[in-house]
């Protein structure tokens, strides 16, 4: 195996209002979170069902908070089009992005939480992409979304992780075989069993659509789908 992968990450901020730049502490909050997640050492793992105990994943990658990037802008929603990933559009350019994950919080707009880059596409564009209420679990944060899991939840798709329900009806595929079927995501928190599609739905989930307090967990083949591209020749491969 590869061991622990540790990931450096460049945070930029990008604000309009005082409240949208986020402190340091804010900021820390979010990459102790990531590292909880992703080493199954979060306090509600323990919520976990007896079903699902067996493929609960240590996923074994770690952050480390490398640089904070602030800029004002006059920009007071920044919407999904990447626009916060260009300096000539305002923003502010990705570091190096086959050796840092780039994580820009500024204010999306229209309820959107955060968004992520799959693995493979553009270099300058790669990244996730969270609003600022949704950061981290201290200082500007908004319930039910303020425990970190939006980071977690964008993170596993920058990682290649798919929504658990495979963005479709029953048969559309995550491409992990130890996330049963569904047909669509969950929300708010739902009550265990959750049937759908004939099986028991992994609504604890990180890459459902659950509240914070609600997601706990990724399982083994999630673990095994995000690890495959760290590999020799993968597009996360200068990670290691
Ligand atoms: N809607 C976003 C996405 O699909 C994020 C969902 C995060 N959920 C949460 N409970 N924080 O990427
Ligand atoms: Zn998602
Ligand atoms: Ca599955």
């Amino acid at each position: 195996g590869l061991g622990t992968i540790n990931i450096p990450v460049v945070v930029h901020v990008l604000y309009n209002t005082d409240q949208e730049n986020i402190s340091d502490a804010q900021i820390n909050s979010q990459i102790q979170i990531l590292n909880e997640d992703f080493t199954a050492s979060n306090n509600d793992l323990n919520q976990v069902p007896g079903e699902f105990e067996p493929v609960v994943a240590d996923v074994n990658v770690t952050f480390t908070l490398d640089q904070v990037i602030r800029k004002f802008s006059t920009k007071t929603s920044w919407g999904t089009r990447d626009a916060m990933k260009d300096a000539s559009q305002g923003g502010s350019d990705a570091v190096d992005p086959s050796n840092y994950l780039n994580i820009w919080v500024c204010n999306i707009g229209g309820g959107i939480l955060g968004y992520a880059q799959f693995p493979g596409g553009n270099a300058s564009t790669d990244g996730v992409v969270i609003s600022p209420q949704y950061f981290g679990d201290q200082g500007y944060v908004s319930a039910p979304f303020d425990k970190g899991r939006t980071a977690t939840h964008e993170v596993g798709h920058w990682l290649n992780l798919r929504h658990i329900w495979g963005d479709g009806r029953c048969r559309q595929d995550d491409f992990v075989a130890d996330t049963p079927a569904s047909d669509g995501p969950n929300y708010g928190c739902p009550s265990y069993p959750t049937v759908n599609c004939k099986s028991n739905d992994m609504t604890m989930n990180y890459m459902d659509y659950v509240d914070d307090a609600c997601m706990y967990m990724f399982s083994e083949g999630q673990k095994a789908r995000m690890r495959a591209i760290f590999a020799a020749g993968g597009p996360r491969a200068e990670f290691r």
